[in-house]
């Protein structure tokens, strides 16, 4: 499988990644046993695929050694000079309390010793109270920490407007900021979206699957309840499903996909990815990857050689149209955290 040259844009300077890139948390735990060593294999498929941007966390239990472990069999097997080809973006989530040079450092130094590399692609800093201003002095060691060359690029993860603009306004240079996104999560569309244009930010996304829900699989299935949402994601955008118009509604528009899909002989979660893809100022979307129990890659690589005509985006609309709007239900990117 080779994916087509529209699978890469350019995040950052001369960074590319691929445009769905495989997020780590479904390692993490809540989402199947994980076996490490058919895992660090598995990341081979993604990456021989062409798929090969990896979405990770400090918090993320292994993720980062997983990286770690996989750079090195990628060395020994196709020789150190191909390391370039990989791109790992992590984050740190610090707990609160006081933001020192030695403290954020201190982090980087970890994230960087257990993924093996030198320099971190893209370090995507979260931050839990906006009433504790430091996470300016965070990001500004931070950007220090860059300048050195320890990071590539700086990130965000949930932040919302107000506080990317803060964070802007004082001149700290952001290529990012990951964020919930999909048909049934539209908030960075209110305020988010233009914002990022403006600012030559790039929307990393997730949720955009809703753990699996946004698929064929539950396309006149009943309501999940209890131990029928079988990981911590789908239990997670079941919760986003309810908040947005709930389960008889969200059958309605798995049907409209369905349709949408069939005339272009790919699947739902296709259209739910390839519909994010193509919004303002997103850069790429996460797809989450049980590693080494499932897999998606050869459905994934259609969403690259799929284009939505005026045709489809109406009928997806029409079921738009009768949901209840997050952003007065939950507010702005990121507010569900806080
Ligand atoms: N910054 C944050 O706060 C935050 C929060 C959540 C997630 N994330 C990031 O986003 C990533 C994505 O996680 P998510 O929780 O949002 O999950 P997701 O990507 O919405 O869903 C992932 C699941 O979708 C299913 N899937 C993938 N491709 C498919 C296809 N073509 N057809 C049918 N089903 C398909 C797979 O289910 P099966 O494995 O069951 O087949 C997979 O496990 C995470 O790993 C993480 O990197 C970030």
């Amino acid at each position: 499988m080779t994916l087509p040259a529209s699978s890469r844009t350019a995040l950052a300077g001369n960074m590319t990644i691929c445009r769905l890139l495989n997020g780590m948390w479904q390692v993490a735990g809540g989402h199947g046993g994980i076996d490490p060593h058919r895992a660090v294999e598995a990341m081979f498929a993604y990456h021989d695929a062409g798929f090969t941007t990896w979405d990770l966390a400090d918090h993320y239990g292994p993720a980062e050694e997983f990286i770690g472990e996989f750079r090195r069999q990628f060395a020994a097997r196709y020789g150190a000079a191909r390391l370039g080809e990989v791109q790992a973006f992590t984050k740190w989530v610090p707990q609160p309390g006081r933001m020192t040079r030695r403290t954020v450092e201190a982090a980087v130094d970890i994230s960087l010793r257990r993924m093996a590399v030198d320099r971190l692609d893209l370090l995507q800093f979260h931050w839990w109270d906006y009433a504790d201003p430091g996470y300016l002095d965070a990001l500004h060691h931070l950007a220090e920490l860059r300048d050195a060359g320890k990071i590539r690029h700086l990130g965000l993860t949930n932040f919302d407007t107000e506080r990317l603009r803060v964070i802007t306004e004082t001149g700290i240079r952001i290529v990012s900021n990951q964020v919930q996104y999909s048909l049934v999560d539209r908030r960075p569309e209110a305020r988010m979206a233009a914002f990022c244009t403006q600012h030559g930010i790039g929307l990393l996304t997730y949720g955009t699957l809703l753990g699996g829900l946004l698929s064929q699989a539950w396309l006149g299935a009943p309501e999940p309840r209890g131990v029928a949402l079988a990981t911590w994601s789908q239990q997670k955008y079941k919760r986003m499903i309810d908040a947005w118009g709930g389960w008889p509604l969200f059958q309605e528009l798995l049907l409209a996909l369905s349709l949408v899909a069939q005339r272009h002989g790919v699947s739902i979660a296709n259209v739910g990815a390839r519909c994010i893809l193509d919004r303002e100022a997103v850069a790429g979307v996460i797809v989450g990857a049980r590693l080494g129990l499932s897999e998606h890659l050869a459905d994934n690589a259609r969403v690259f050689n799929l284009a939505l005509d005026a045709d489809d985006l109406a009928r997806i609309e029409a079921v738009l149209g009768k949901s209840r709007d997050l952003m007065s239900v939950i507010g702005d990117c990121g507010d569900e955290y806080r």
